[in-house]
């Protein structure tokens, strides 16, 4: 049986029925996976029930899956090992967090727009994230689609913005959201790195925008001018006609394309509801710069 293709938009975020995560993927079926997703950038998968290594499993049909931790684990211990990331409001050991952790002030910036790891040199080309716990109230996810708002800017501007490079560096979005407490080692791991502004998805030859909150200046543009300009593009791109917000439902897995989404986890009461879900991030293949063949900063 073929998967059922739900859109919420014509071209933005879709709903997937009729296959089951935690099987081996039929070859049609897969096809029809990676064809709506090149098109929705937003898949939904409602009602799976998945192992770790089953969402692993799934997650390589994509790509290599990126193991390394943004944070130090000696300093912010986590329940998974490197494949995943803790989206959840749980300390290591499964309770809720405390209200001052480190864990709490460094996912504080999550709730700012973003897109994952568009802040380490090799970035990412999608993201997957599995509920099994969920809350009431709040703590929805939004999708604001880099693609469509490219498309609707004046075309002067997409000549402006043609070959430019931002810098991302993790440090801009978590100052921004109130964390600076970086340890040395995550200093050194995690520098500033370029990505271009304006990047073309190979499945499909459309252009995005790749701005996110860890971007923190344009090279070769005074910062406070490059600053301004990236604010423009992230206002624009958050417009609610680009943006899908996403109320989730236990045993659901949404998988995005970082390379031409942002998104953002909205408000919950975090010191009272549990909210349990993990997130598998796939490599993309080089960094942006060089797949828009843009002649790297030194
Ligand atoms: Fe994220």
């Amino acid at each position: 049986m073929a998967i059922t293709i739900f859109p919420v938009t014509p071209d933005f975020a879709a709903e997937i029925g009729d296959v089951d995560l935690s099987q081996k993927i039929s070859v049609s079926d897969m096809a029809e996976i990676k064809e709506a997703f090149w098109k929705y950038s937003v898949l939904v998968f409602p009602d799976q029930i998945l192992t770790q290594q089953q969402q692993l499993s799934f997650a390589e049909h994509f790509g290599p899956i990126e193991r390394e931790r943004t944070l130090d684990p000696k300093a912010t211990p986590s329940r998974f090992d490197g494949a995943f990331s803790d989206i959840s409001n749980l300390t290591a050991s499964g309770e809720i967090w405390a209200e001052d952790s480190r864990q709490r002030m460094y996912k504080a910036g999550n709730k700012l727009w973003h897109t994952d790891s568009s802040f380490k040199r090799l970035p990412s080309v999608c993201s997957m994230l599995y509920a099994t716990t969920v809350v009431p109230l709040g703590g929805r996810t939004e999708f604001a689609d880099q693609r469509a708002a490219y498309d609707a800017l004046p075309p002067v501007m997409k000549q402006q913005l043609q070959g430019l490079i931002a810098e991302h560096w993790i440090a801009t979005s978590r100052r921004r959201s109130g964390f600076s407490e970086f340890t040395v080692e995550e200093q050194q791991r995690l520098p500033a790195v370029p990505q271009a502004l304006v990047r073309t998805i190979p499945q499909n030859g459309r252009k995005s925008l790749f701005v996110a909150s860890h971007a923190s200046r344009i090279y070769g543009m005074p910062d406070a001018e490059g600053r301004a300009l990236i604010d423009d593009l992230i206002a624009h791109v958050i417009q609610r006609q680009f943006v899908y917000s996403h109320r989730w439902r236990p045993n659901e897995l949404v998988m995005w394309d970082n390379r031409c989404t942002m998104h953002r986890g909205t408000d919950f009461d975090d010191m009272r509801w549990v909210r349990d879900m993990r997130r598998v991030t796939v490599s993309d293949i080089a960094n942006s710069c060089e797949q828009e063949g843009l002649s790297l900063p030194v």
